[in-house]
């Protein structure tokens, strides 16, 4: 009999891309996919810790499946990713949730497949280890990807910067890159078989590179990557403001096939917070770096992470980063309420900001954003904009993919798009989404 798997991804980019490679391993021990949490054999979890509703929500589904696994004793329950590398969180989970049968961290992640082996000779198996990674190892793609046309592609893991209020450092460990020829040859092999955008995921992927003592950097991975002439998008996340500099920026406006879109997080507009943060930029220092990027690149555009309520934040901190937003002219951008993280300096400071205040703070901040948002959306109107054709929804009944700005296009054609590039004249827009009609070539 055919054998499932089920994986529920909570999280960012890296997380996603991590489910990709679970799903390779899987698919190696023999299990097929499926879309219904009844019918697996296996269902995984691979969680985020990032703020405390992501816990919550990974908590409530995890809980929700002991009616199943009481049902089906021989269904095997996973739980892996950010939650579980937490201090303690490997016995909260088994307290918490007695019939999950494997944990694993993220550090060990490859180790998937000898887990479940044990698990059949073991009533359970918790394996949770630190600074380990596939980097270290023979460094395969076994990724099974289903994304097409767009790939993720780790470029390292971890991260080394202990911003003030973020648990990163703490469940991915240290900052470790891999070697570029090994992901040279991985975005090679993507790009032959088909796949047209190409995403770089890290932390931070300025500082590519520097646990190799500089013999290779983030610059100069991009331009050997954009020795590839045909046509494709490189894109790439996650740059900190204070070590983007003009190398970067000068390679982004070289290579053509790099998306003139950087997501440059700033989390707050005023100085004191910064510092707090330990972000090692100031408001100032992050406009010059805007401003530079418009120099050399004067179509691109810009987005970023935006946090309110950090501790001890006031009403003119606050107005200081909606100054901000307004003059960094953000095309959009993602926006947070502060979550203490346990084991966090912040979580550990004074002035911990009332729930309420948070609540009203986060709202004038969605506004303003949702306000430009839109204003940028409207000046597509008219306009003719080249997009990636990713998918087709079919409640719409219309094909969809994003410019290289990321705006969503939709519209409508007889023949199968997906994969290909396609010129759109753009007729209607409705907040980040454009609606448009194909110009015949
Ligand atoms: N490495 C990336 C960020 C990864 S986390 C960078 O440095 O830019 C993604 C975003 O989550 C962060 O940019 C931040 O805005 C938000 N975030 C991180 N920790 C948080 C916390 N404790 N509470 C609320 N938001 C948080
Ligand atoms: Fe977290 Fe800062 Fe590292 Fe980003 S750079 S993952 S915000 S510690
Ligand atoms: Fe990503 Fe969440 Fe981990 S944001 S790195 S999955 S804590």
């Amino acid at each position: 009999m055919d054998k499932h798997y089920y994986i529920v991804t909570y999280g960012c980019q890296m997380n996603v891309h991590e489910s990709e490679k679970i799903a390779g391993i899987l698919r190696g021990l023999g299990y097929e996919e499926t879309k219904e949490e009844e019918k697996a054999d296996i269902i995984v979890f691979n969680t985020c810790c990032i703020r405390e509703n992501a816990e919550n929500h990974a908590y409530g589904n995890i809980g929700a499946l002991k009616k199943l696994k009481r049902a089906r004793p021989e269904l095997l329950i996973a739980v892996g990713g950010c939650m579980t590398q937490q201090e303690g969180a490997a016995d909260r989970l088994r307290k918490k949730f007695p019939f999950v049968d494997i944990v694993f961290g993220t550090h060990n992640l490859e180790d998937l497949g000898r887990l479940i082996g044990l698990k059949s000779k073991k009533k359970k198996v918790v394996e949770i280890v630190e600074g380990k990674n596939s980097v270290d190892g023979e460094d395969n793609d076994i990724s099974y990807r289903t994304s097409y046309p767009n790939a993720w592609v780790n470029i390292m893991y971890g991260c080394n910067n202990f911003c003030t209020y973020c648990i990163v450092p703490y469940v991915r460990g240290r900052e470790r890159s891999r070697r570029p020829e090994n992901i040279l040859a991985e975005v090679n092999a993507l790009l032959d078989s088909g796949y047209k955008e190409i995403t770089l995921l890290g932390q931070n992927v300025n500082s590519y590179g520097n646990d190799a003592g500089g013999a290779f950097t983030f610059p100069s991975l991009l331009r050997d990557i954009c020795k590839r002439k045909e046509k494709f998008r490189l894109r790439f996340m996650t740059s900190n403001p204070k070590d983007f500099g003009e190398d970067l920026i000068r390679a982004v406006a070289e290579n053509e096939q790099i998306c003139n879109l950087i997501h440059l997080p700033v989390q707050a507009g005023s100085d004191r917070i910064l510092r707090l943060m330990n972000r090692k930029y100031t408001a100032a220092e992050y406009l010059k770096k805007v401003e530079l990027l418009h120099k050399y690149i004067p179509d691109c555009q810009l987005t970023s992470d935006l946090m309110v309520g950090f501790p001890t934040e006031t009403e003119e901190d606050f107005s200081e980063t909606l100054r901000l937003v307004k003059e960094a002219g953000f095309s959009t951008a993602f926006t947070f309420v502060y979550s203490p993280r346990s084991g966090t300096k912040a979580a550990a400071m004074e002035g911990q900001i009332p729930d309420e205040v948070k609540k009203e703070r986060i709202m004038r901040l969605v506004e303003l954003v949702n306000a430009q948002t839109r204003e940028k959306s409207a000046a597509y109107a008219g306009k003719t904009v080249e997009i990636l054709c990713e998918d087709y929804d079919e409640k719409k009944g219309l094909y969809l993919g994003r410019d290289e700005y990321g705006r969503m296009g939709y519209f409508t054609s007889e023949a199968d798009r997906v994969g290909e590039f396609v010129k759109l004249k753009i007729d209607e827009t409705s907040g980040v989404s454009l609606f448009g009609t194909i110009v015949k070539p």
